[in-house]
């Protein structure tokens, strides 16, 4: 069977890209130009030096600094709408996946039609947007380079998806030295939202040749470097490493899709804005565990590809990877359900939401229950 796989990044890598801004700004011939981050990214001081860079380009400037983690509908309206009194031509999104997805929606709606709501869901996107050029500051989400936007609505509270080729950024600036003022917890929680994309697009009944080639490449550069980065956000090499294993396995997650570990995730962040790699990595050894019936084979891949010593017997094998997804967890220091603030009184209800989530259609292990859900989230409180 033929299959679809599509890639459209311009990506300029490596510490110092972020020199090459005024250029590209040139190229786009822009005029007004809206540059969108969040709190964390200003006290970082990384909105500064994206804004001098911006103002060398001789470019009207229009700033929305008001990204919140998980972003919502109502922060993209009100975004949209100061982008479309103002006319801005051009974006620039510097931060992590909020800021970027946040900036990806608010393009949207400056060539088509309000409210975003109607965009969840795969390609419903009509007229093509204007450029956008993705400051990625985290090395987790890969949004940089994905044809994902994911927003909360606040009002049936859930965590939705646009996907569509049209919104991918035009332009990438993969700047490492913009990821070593994450704090250590954003760090090890982004880091593990990106071994995330790896797993489940690695085993998602989506995968192909071509995604699979890029989830295993991206798992075993974040699985060696992880633990480095979280241990010295200094170490450059770490740093740099990162943010490459997440645009490889951006490549392969945007094309196979995810599973249950998100399903989990976006109802936790939609019901109690839990942050979305913190909320991965929580439950995601328990997950992997569970899936790891459906497709052993592709577990004792991944275990063979970040080192892990294999027995030769399938029913051992198959459970490595999950038993070290735990470890590694505890070493970053990934918090528990309840150490995140969720009541065991929460756990039926956030099962019954997880039901729901389209995203489980890609899950390996299909037919998932409630009691399934349920086991989950009571191992991982
Ligand atoms: N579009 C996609 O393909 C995709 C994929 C996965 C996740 N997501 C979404 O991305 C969002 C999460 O993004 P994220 O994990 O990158 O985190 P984030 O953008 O929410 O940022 C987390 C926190 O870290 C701070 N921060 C970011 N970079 C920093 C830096 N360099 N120095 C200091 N502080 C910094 C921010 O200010 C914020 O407080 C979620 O909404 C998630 O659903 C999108
Ligand atoms: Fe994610």
């Amino acid at each position: 069977m033929p299959y679809d796989f599509f890639v459209k990044s311009d990506i300029v890598f490596g510490c110092g890209a972020i020199k090459r801004l005024p250029d590209i700004l040139k190229e786009y011939n822009a005029k007004k130009v809206m540059l969108v981050y969040d709190g964390g990214v200003k006290a970082a001081g990384i909105a500064d030096i994206v804004l001098a860079e911006m103002k060398k380009a001789g470019v009207e400037i229009v700033i929305f600094d008001g990204v919140i983690p998980n972003p919502t509908n109502e922060v993209v309206e009100t975004a949209a709408k100061i982008a479309q009194d103002e006319k801005v031509d051009v974006f620039v999104a510097a931060g992590g996946g909020s800021s970027i997805d946040l900036t990806k929606a608010v393009n949207v709606l400056m060539t088509n039609p309000g409210p975003i709501g109607q965009y969840g869901g795969m390609n419903l996107v009509k007229n093509p947007l204007l450029p956008l050029i993705a400051i990625p500051t985290t090395a987790g989400t890969s949004s940089e380079i994905t044809n994902v936007s994911a927003l909360i609505d606040t009002e049936k509270v859930i965590k939705y998806v646009v996907i569509d080729n049209k919104i991918v950024a035009s332009k990438v600036i993969a700047d490492p030295d913009f990821t070593k003022t994450m704090p250590v917890s954003v760090t090890a929680a982004t880091g593990m939202d990106a071994i995330t994309h790896a797993v489940e697009s690695y085993i998602s009944n989506m995968a192909t040749p071509l995604t699979e080639y890029n989830s295993l490449a991206g798992l075993k550069i974040l699985h060696e470097y992880l633990p480095r980065a979280v241990k010295d956000g200094s170490d450059m090499e770490a740093r740099e490493k990162m943010m490459l294993g997440c645009i490889i396995t951006g490549f392969g997650f945007s094309n196979a899709n995810l599973g249950l570990v998100h399903a989990i995730a976006h109802t936790l962040s939609a019901h109690f804005q839990l942050a979305h790699g913190m909320a991965n990595a929580t439950v995601l050894p328990y997950v992997i565990a569970f899936n790891a019936e459906s497709c052993p084979e592709k577990m004792v891949d991944m275990a063979k590809t970040i080192g892990l010593p294999v027995s030769g017997s399938l029913d051992e094998d198959k459970y490595l990877l999950s038993k070290e997804l735990l470890r590694l967890t505890k070493e970053l220091g990934i918090r528990t359900l309840s150490q995140q603030g969720i009541r065991e009184s929460d756990l039926e209800m956030l099962a019954d939401d997880v039901l729901h989530e389209p995203v489980l259609g890609f899950n390996p292990r299909q037919g998932v229950t409630k009691a399934d859900v349920l086991e989950i989230l009571h191992k991982a409180f």
